[in-house]
Parts: structure tokens; C-alpha cells; sequence
């Protein structure tokens, strides 16, 4: 699978060659979940398929009538109107299409070869389709690379295998990404709804969020978990949708047996949210479990000591109690800077987790950053 040059003269793969190198991609497929790089992923494998000297797997967007797609080491997508050139006439009339002489065909566009450089020998291209036939977008492949260079059915015929693995596997992914973009926007909703009632404004959940990523990252995690457990800390508090008015709005001080009811939204969040196996919901079900756990083993509900507690939980923790500290409550003034800072000194290895404590007293500046930019609107019914 490697990139042999571009110009140098190939053989066409014998039969062994082509189930090897479909197997090798759909192990690394099925383990990709990042739309973006399943587009290149299915370029490379329709490209080694057919010795194409490029392959680019175009999806089509209907809202804007646009075809985009992401290539090997661009950081952004790339996007074309869906009327242009060989793709676009593929994506409009669904059929596939080989040209071995791109310059006497009308639909070749001429401006992307003068523009890059490139010469286009010819061009292999045929509709991406779901399972219930609509066009997803375009398999196309560029210059052929065996001496004979032209493309010819037999490539037709390949290059369809691969492009109707692409269209079921697309969908799925198409469906997932829909899926957790529709949970995510839920999910935040739900948050905000619940702090709403407790008179925390929806800029609480934003900052928990934005805290709990950066803690992560500095902890160590990887993007995408830090990123999950930023899409999961809003729920922290979802149980207190549970605990009655006369408690979560009291003015005052809670009385102890007060404050045991409200110590019970921690579990309450918990038993909401833990029969999802949805991997958001089941993160956020931790986090509401244990996001008042103290590293020395105090907190609540399970008295969890150290790393017993989850690292999602020990970082909403800390970031839940920062963003509690600055904000007026119903039941206290915020804090400046510098009483949030001597607490989190004293609290280091007490109530938080020495690292994530550090990782906050080294970065002050960062999280301050974010404590401005989604800072509360003064509120005129609130004290
Ligand atoms: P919350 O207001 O979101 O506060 C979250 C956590 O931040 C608290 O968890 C506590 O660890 C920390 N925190 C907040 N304010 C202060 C403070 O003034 N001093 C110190 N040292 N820590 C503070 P905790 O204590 O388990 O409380 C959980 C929730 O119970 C609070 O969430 C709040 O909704 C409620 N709550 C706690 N104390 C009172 C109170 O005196 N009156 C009322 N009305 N509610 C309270
Ligand atoms: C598109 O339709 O352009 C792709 C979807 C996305 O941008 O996330
Ligand atoms: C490439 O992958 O060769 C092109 C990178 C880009 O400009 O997007
Ligand atoms: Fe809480
Ligand atoms: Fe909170």
C-alpha cells in the first residue's frame, strides 16, 4: 500500500494482490469512526485498487448542491460545485464514466490541470449510492498507471467493488456522525434546562465543559477522549433535577438533613443516565456519580479514595467546584481569584487530585480566559 512514486510505470495487482490489499483497508475502515479520514482511507484502497495514480472520494452535499471531500495531509475540506466537471456529471446523472481522453471530452474540466500543473491521462469515475440507491457521491480515479495506461471495464468492475463498500460503510458513518451531532445538541439542551432551574445561567455547563477538556488534555488523556468528557461534564449536575425547590433555591445555608437530599442528586444522575450504552451518556453517567468524590476519600456518595474515583470524575470535580467558587450562587457571593486559588492550594491532594490541581494552579490563564468569555450576564432577580 505504499506510494511507489507517482510517475513510475506499475503492473496491474494479480488476484491475491487485490483481496490482500481489500482485506488490509477494511481492517483499518472498520476501526476508523472520523468521517474525514474514512473519505481517504476509501481513496487510497479505490487508488491501489485500479493503480490510479490518485483517487478522490467526493460526497455530495444536498443542502448546498456543493460535492466535498478531504485529501491526504490538507487540513480543511475541499469543496466544488456539483456541476463541475467529470464528478459533478457522475453526481448528476448517476452513471459511471470512463474517459481515456479527458481533452476532447467536454465534461473534463481543463482549468484544474492548468491551474495545478497536472496532466489528466484519463479518468475513471462512477456514483457512490446508499442502500436505497440515492447518490451519496463520487468514486473518481485519475491516471492510470500500468504501461498500457488506460482504464478499462475490468477497473469499472473493481473500482465498483470499492465503491459500493464506500456507499454502506459511508452511510453508517453519515448516520453515526447525524446521530451524535442530534445527542450532542440533546444532550447540552438537558444540561442547560437543568441548571436553569437552579438559576445558574447555561454559561455553567459551557465553562464545566471547556474547563473539564482543557484539565484533561493537560492530564494526559487523548483529543477524543477529552473531547467526550467535554460533551459528558454538563450532565454533572442532572440529578438535581430531582432534589424540590424549597432545597435547591433556599437562600440560606442548608440544614444537614437538607443538604443529605441534595447530596443525593449525585447517584439520582447517575441511575437517569447509566442504561445507555451510548458512549456520551455513559461518560456523563459517571461524571454525575462521582463528581463529588474527594481524592482523600470524604466526598459523596461512595467515600472513593485516589484513582478509585475516574479520571472523569476527579476532573469534573475540580472543575465543577472552580466554576461553583466564581459564580454567585442562590446561596453565596462569588469569589475572587485569589480566595479560588489559596483553596485550590490547600485543597491539593484533599479535595482534588494533586495533578489536576496543578495542572490548574500552572495554567491559571487559560482558564481564566474562559471564565471571561462565557461570563454571566448580571441577573436582576438573582442576589
Ligand atoms: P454547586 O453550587 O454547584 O457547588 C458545587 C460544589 O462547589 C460544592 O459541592 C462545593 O464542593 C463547592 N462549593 C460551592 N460553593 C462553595 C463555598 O462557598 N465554599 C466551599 N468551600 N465550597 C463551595 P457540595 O458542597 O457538595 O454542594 C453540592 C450542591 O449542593 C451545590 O452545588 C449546591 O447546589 C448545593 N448546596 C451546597 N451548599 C448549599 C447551601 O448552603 N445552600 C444551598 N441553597 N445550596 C447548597
Ligand atoms: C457536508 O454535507 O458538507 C458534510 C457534512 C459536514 O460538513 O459535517
Ligand atoms: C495532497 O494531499 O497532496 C494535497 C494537500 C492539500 O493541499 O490539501
Ligand atoms: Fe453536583
Ligand atoms: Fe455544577
Amino acid at each position: 500500500m505504499k506510494d511507489r512514486g507517482q510517475k513510475q510505470v506499475r503492473t496491474e495487482p494479480s488476484a491475491y494482490k487485490l483481496l490482500h490489499t481489500i482485506f488490509a483497508y477494511i481492517s483499518r475502515i472498520a476501526k476508523e469512526r472520523d468521517l474525514d479520514r474514512l473519505l481517504i482511507l476509501f481513496a487510497d484502497m479505490g487508488r491501489d485498487l485500479i493503480t490510479a495514480d490518485r483517487c478522490t472520494v467526493w460526497l455530495l452535499d444536498n443542502k448546498t448542491d456543493m460535492l466535498w471531500s478531504k485529501v491526504a495531509h490538507g487540513l480543511d475540506r475541499i469543496k466544488m460545485p456539483k456541476s463541475f466537471g467529470i464528478a459533478g456529471h457522475v453526481a448528476t446523472n448517476g452513471k459511471p464514466l470512463i474517459t481515456n481522453d479527458p481533452y476532447n471530452d467536454s465534461r473534463f474540466d481543463k482549468e484544474f490541470d492548468r491551474k495545478t500543473g497536472y496532466t489528466t491521462k484519463n479518468i475513471i469515475a462512477l456514483p457512490i449510492q446508499d442502500s436505497e440507491g440515492s447518490i451519496l457521491g463520487v468514486f473518481q480515479a485519475i491516471n492510470k498507471m500500468t504501461k498500457r495506461g488506460i482504464f478499462t471495464e475490468k477497473d469499472l468492475e473493481h473500482l465498483l467493488l470499492a465503491a459500493t463498500y464506500t456507499g454502506k460503510q459511508l452511510e453508517a458513518a453519515m448516520l453515526q456522525e447525524e446521530i451524535e451531532t442530534t445527542q450532542k445538541e440533546i444532550i447540552f439542551t438537558l444540561a442547560e434546562t437543568g441548571e436553569m432551574r437552579s438559576k445558574e445561567t447555561g454559561n455553567h455547563v459551557k465553562r464545566v465543559a471547556e474547563y473539564s477538556k482543557i484539565l484533561a488534555l493537560k492530564y494526559g488523556l487523548d483529543e477524543s477522549e477529552s473531547e467526550l468528557l467535554k460533551l459528558a461534564s454538563p450532565l454533572h449536575d442532572i440529578g438535581k433535577i430531582a432534589i424540590p425547590d424549597s432545597i435547591l433555591l433556599k437562600p440560606g445555608k442548608l440544614d444537614e438533613e437538607e443538604f443529605k437530599i441534595m447530596q443525593t442528586h449525585a447517584r439520582l444522575g447517575y441511575d437517569m443516565l447509566q442504561h445507555s450504552d451510548r458512549r456520551i451518556l455513559r461518560s456523563a453517567s459517571i461524571v454525575a456519580h462521582e463528581h463529588h468524590e474527594k481524592w482523600n476519600g470524604t466526598g459523596y456518595p461512595r467515600r472513593l479514595k485516589g484513582k478509585e474515583t475516574h479520571i472523569f470524575g476527579r476532573i469534573t470535580a475540580a472543575a465543577d467546584v472552580f466554576d461553583a467558587l466564581g459564580s454567585d450562587r442562590c446561596y453565596k457571593k462569588a469569589w475572587d481569584m485569589d480566595r479560588i486559588i489559596k483553596l485550590f492550594k490547600e485543597e491539593r491532594g484533599d479535595h482534588f487530585d494533586p495533578d489536576l490541581a496543578d495542572a490548574f494552579l500552572d495554567n491559571l490563564g487559560e482558564f481564566v480566559e474562559i471564565k471571561e468569555t462565557y461570563k454571566d450576564e448580571p441577573q436582576p432577580d438573582s442576589k
